[in-house]
């Protein structure tokens, strides 16, 4: 019977990365709007480690500064000699007790479920190793087998193969579940007797066959689990491979995208109801959460909302930071900006930006506004290009619009202000004073016709 045992995993991530062509560490490049690191570390955290440690190198400060709200236990590589080299900087904190999984933190696509299969194989005699076949494996650490019983026996590497050890097409992932209290005898044993004088963390399996251990490979199917990111064209594959992952989880959960390709989540989406619909182009980031029937127009891009439902928003809006109650409309070319709540069944039109209001239920602002630090009441009609002069240069004043108030088109309100309630504001007013409740208020110069008046004419004519 297999003993139940702690799990620590060890997330290598020194090395440089120079194939990025980055002045940044290459673990803090991003897919899905997340670092490759906090990729891995999260799935690390999925698995339930009772504890995690990232090995770090390369620009290490910038990587525990960027990513210091990770529970983690940093551990430092100062020359980066080698994947063996890399563990035995943890060799000290290795618990006898613990099974011991060594990820990379440049490879950000593996499964939960994959691992899992990886991690029911260790124990006290054995060791678990991912391995895929590839087409086309160099580069690769490749898994040599006994002729006859077909047992892992070593892995070697690309540079130090023989011609017949290269043409093996089972090769090393580089993820190994190990027992913890083996790991140990193994790393002191590892030497840098090779091609490219490291210590080579696949040493072990030779050392743990020696040892009269059994190592087991558990084969990956999926190749793009275990792809690495060394380059910024397999930075964009790894960015496509998990926008497609992500878009058939949503479609399966009732959301019809126009096309899974062209749409992109950089964050997380919440479902509150079904029969979503996503037009193409539409970016998502941070938490946004959805509501029954919603409709999101082509070009849309929506971070940290909430969204109603029934709620449609048309081609080209951006909303940010903001709620958006139900079977409002939204759009087209609509901008709502952070602190904006939209009560239910409210109309925002094309080219209204509304910033950090509150807009009550049954209210319309249909074109070519400025609402911004506004309370705007209920049923309330904002006419074509109204603005809140909410900024004096200095300060930011309020406005406040009760219910059923009616703005004329053109108008400014110079913030303080308040309108009343039920009061009506004549097109191309200019408000400085609060409005009395349901009266007419204008501020316009009279209109003046002049009679026999000519217009001028070409001189010479
Ligand atoms: C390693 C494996 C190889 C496997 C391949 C899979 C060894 C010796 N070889 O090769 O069998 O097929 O991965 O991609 O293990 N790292 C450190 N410190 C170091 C060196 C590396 O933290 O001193 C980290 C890197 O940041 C990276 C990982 O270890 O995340 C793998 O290093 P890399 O140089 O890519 O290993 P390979 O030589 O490609
Ligand atoms: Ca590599």
């Amino acid at each position: 019977m297999k003993k139940e045992t702690g799990l620590k995993t060890i997330i290598l991530a020194a090395g440089q990365g120079t194939r990025m062509k980055s002045v940044m560490p290459k673990v803090l490049h991003r897919i899905a709007g997340r670092p490759l690191l906090e990729h891995v570390h999260g799935l690390a955290a999925a698995l339930g480690s009772e504890d995690i440690t990232i090995v770090y190198g390369h620009q290490g400060d910038k990587v525990r500064q960027q990513l210091n709200h990770l529970k983690t236990n940093w551990v430092e590589q100062r020359e980066q000699l080698g994947t063996g080299h890399a563990v035995m900087q943890v060799s000290d904190a290795l618990d006898d007790e613990q099974t011991v999984l060594v990820l990379y933190g440049d490879v950000p696509l593996l499964r939960k479920e994959t691992v899992q299969r990886l991690l029911a194989v260790p124990n006290d005699n054995t060791l678990g190793l991912l391995t895929v076949v590839l087409r086309d494996p160099s580069g690769y650490g490749r898994i040599v087998r006994n002729a006859e019983t077909q047992r892992v026996e070593r892995i070697v590497e690309e540079n130090d193969a023989t011609p017949e050890e290269k043409d093996l097409s089972e090769v090393n992932t580089g993820i190994m579940a190990l027992p913890g209290l083996r790991l140990k005898k193994w790393l002191s044993e590892l030497d840098n007797t090779n091609a490219q004088g490291e210590y080579y963390l696949t040493d072990v399996v030779a050392l743990a066959v020696e040892d009269g251990c059994r190592v087991d490979a558990i084969e990956v199917l999926d190749e793009d689990e275990v792809l690495g990111v060394n380059d910024r064209i397999q930075l964009a594959h790894l960015e496509r491979v998990l926008q497609q992952r992500q878009a058939r989880a949503l479609m399966a959960a009732g959301v019809t995208l126009a096309d899974p390709s062209r749409f992109d989540v950089r964050g997380e989406i919440v479902l509150d109801g079904q029969d979503i619909e996503i037009d193409i182009n539409v970016i998502v980031e941070g938490t946004v959460s959805l509501g029954r029937n919603v409709r999101i127009g082509p070009n849309c891009v929506l971070k940290n909302c909430t969204v109603g439902d029934h709620v449609e928003i048309m081609a080209n809006s951006v909303i940010e930071d903001a709620s958006i109650g139900s079977s409002s409309r939204i759009g087209p070319f609509a901008r709502i900006r952070p602190g904006t709540e939209l009560g239910d069944h409210v109309h925002v039109g094309n080219f209204v930006e509304i910033k950090k209001s509150v807009v009550n239920s049954l209210s319309k602002i249909n074109h070519l506004s400025y609402i911004g630090d506004s309370t705007v009441g209920s049923r309330v009609n904002i006419g074509a290009g109204t603005i809140t002069c909410n900024y004096d240069g200095v300060n930011k004043s309020r406005t406040v619009i009760e219910d059923d108030v009616f703005v004329g088109s053109d108008t400014q309100l110079v913030a303080p202000v308040r309108l009343g309630r039920n009061s009506t504001i004549g097109a191309g007013s200019t408000i400085t004073k609060d409005t009395p409740e349901g009266q007419l208020s204008l501020s316009r110069s009279r209109q003046v016709s002049v009679k026999g008046w000519v217009r001028p004419r070409k001189k010479g004519s």
